[in-house]
């Protein structure tokens, strides 16, 4: 056991109010402190932040839904028909309606037996992970997996063991272990093995290289949950993800999606086989002991899923990929190296998959506050990612994009972006 740190102590005299002060100084100090700015009005292509109005490129509504005037008229209606709030567990009495159609649509959209909506994605990914796994399985994540995703695995109590980003030798090698661990238990012992990742990562907007991942879990007899959070909407026919983009939705075990990025509402859920659901309603705590979403917000993702479908949706999607393309092209390719090394500037991971989001390597902790701030000021708003959302030399800016930006804001921040970064270092 590690030796108590002096807050826990038994013999400190610390209490807990000073305890708290003085760790938030001590991320004051680091540069490491956070804040919550209330926001104005709805989320869109511009933001209103204490008194002042700024270009969003922090949102991660990508597809300019949470605004929608089609949503939100059919949250309107569904807050007149059914009320605000579910009044409890979806065991219970919960389950109203909305909720009950958006699990059939998301089914049909998603091309799977079923699926089960949870309050955030969050509460998805606890629940599923803890649910199916426990001290006898072994659990393999990419490193980069969200925070949700490593904390719902710590808390199955399955073995972990973690492979380096997108390392499909990594991960091999990790199934191998992982194998030959099960063989040497008496068959009554042995557990099952999962891989947990991505398809497109949260904060450094690259993709998971999926047919190997699929290919390799399938060799070592594992099975393989894959996290859309920042696909679905925008990628696959009908933009239901990554997965179906590629045509493996039949081979992955269990797809979670959530429903407060491009859906615009709010809401996590897991899609796959009649029995996974099944079991996942009597066994995922965070659905079982949790009051069902509100039927308001089930109201407004089951409209997303169905504007998806339409033109409409295809539209919101082709202007999305439309100012993808513009950042990427406005960035001078001796800008796309950054990371690269430590106290790299600069566009990490150029090419591959194109995605809404841009993660530009700060160099630093207070680089990223510096550039932040600085663009700030010239009326963009891109939030600076610190440790812990990364690691404590990965901060960065997060660039990310939404259909309903225009391209020559979109060309105007990029300038703005290399600028900027150019006034402190010059690029790796
Ligand atoms: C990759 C990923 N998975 C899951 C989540 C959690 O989803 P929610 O915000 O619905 O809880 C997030 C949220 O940022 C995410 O980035």
């Amino acid at each position: 056991m590690s030796p108590p740190t002096d807050h826990m102590s038994p013999s400190s005299s610390l209490s807990l109010e000073a305890f708290c002060a003085r760790e938030v100084a001590s991320f004051e100090a680091q540069g490491l402190k956070r804040w919550m700015r209330p926001v104005v009005g709805p989320q869109g292509p511009r933001l209103s932040l204490e008194g002042k109005s700024y270009e969003n490129f922090s949102s991660n509504d990508y597809l300019g839904l949470a605004a929608h005037p089609t949503i939100q008229q059919r949250a309107r209606e569904t807050l007149d028909t059914y009320g605000t709030g579910s009044g409890a567990s979806p065991l219970i009495t919960g389950c109203l309606e909305p909720m009950r159609a958006l699990q059939i649509s998301l089914a049909q959209w998603k091309q799977c037996e079923a699926t089960l909506v949870f309050n955030s994605g969050y509460a998805a990914a606890l629940g599923t992970l803890t649910a199916l796994s426990g001290p006898q399985d072994i659990l393999i994540l990419d490193k980069l997996c969200h925070a949700c995703l490593i904390d719902a695995a710590r808390m199955s109590q399955a073995t972990l063991r973690v492979f380096a980003h997108n390392h499909l030798e990594q991960l091999e090698k990790r199934l191998a272990w992982a194998r030959e661990t099960m063989a040497k238990r008496p068959a009554s012992e042995r557990g099952r093995i999962g891989v947990v990742v991505e398809s497109v990562y949260s904060m450094d907007g690259d993709a998971a290289p999926i047919p190997s991942i699929v290919e390799l879990k399938d060799r070592y007899e594992a099975w393989l949950m894959v996290d859309e959070a920042h696909a679905t909407g925008i990628f696959g026919p009908h933009g239901a993800g990554w997965v179906h983009e590629l045509g493996m939705q039949d081979r992955i075990e269990i797809q979670m999606g959530t429903m407060g990025k491009a859906l615009g509402a709010s809401g996590g859920f897991i899609a796959g086989s009649f029995h996974l659901i099944e079991y996942l309603k009597h066994r995922a705590r965070s659905l079982v002991f949790s009051t069902a979403p509100s039927p308001v917000v089930c109201g407004a993702a089951l409209a997303a899923v169905e504007l998806l479908q339409t033109q409409e949706g295809q539209r919101q999607r082709e202007r999305l990929h439309l100012n993808i393309r513009t950042l990427q092209g406005a960035i001078p390719p001796k800008w796309q190296s950054g990371g690269a090394q430590d106290g790299d500037m600069g566009w990490l991971y150029p090419g591959e998959l194109a995605t809404p989001i841009m993660a530009w390597m700060a160099g630093s902790t207070q680089g990223s506050l510096d550039l932040s701030n600085s663009l700030a000021e010239h009326g963009f708003w891109v939030p600076a990612i610190r440790y812990p959302t990364v690691s404590r030399n990965g901060a960065r800016l997060r660039v990310s994009l939404s259909a309903a930006h225009s391209p020559h804001v979109v060309e105007d921040l990029a300038a703005r972006l290399v600028e900027t970064s150019a006034s402190y270092c010059s690029p790796s």
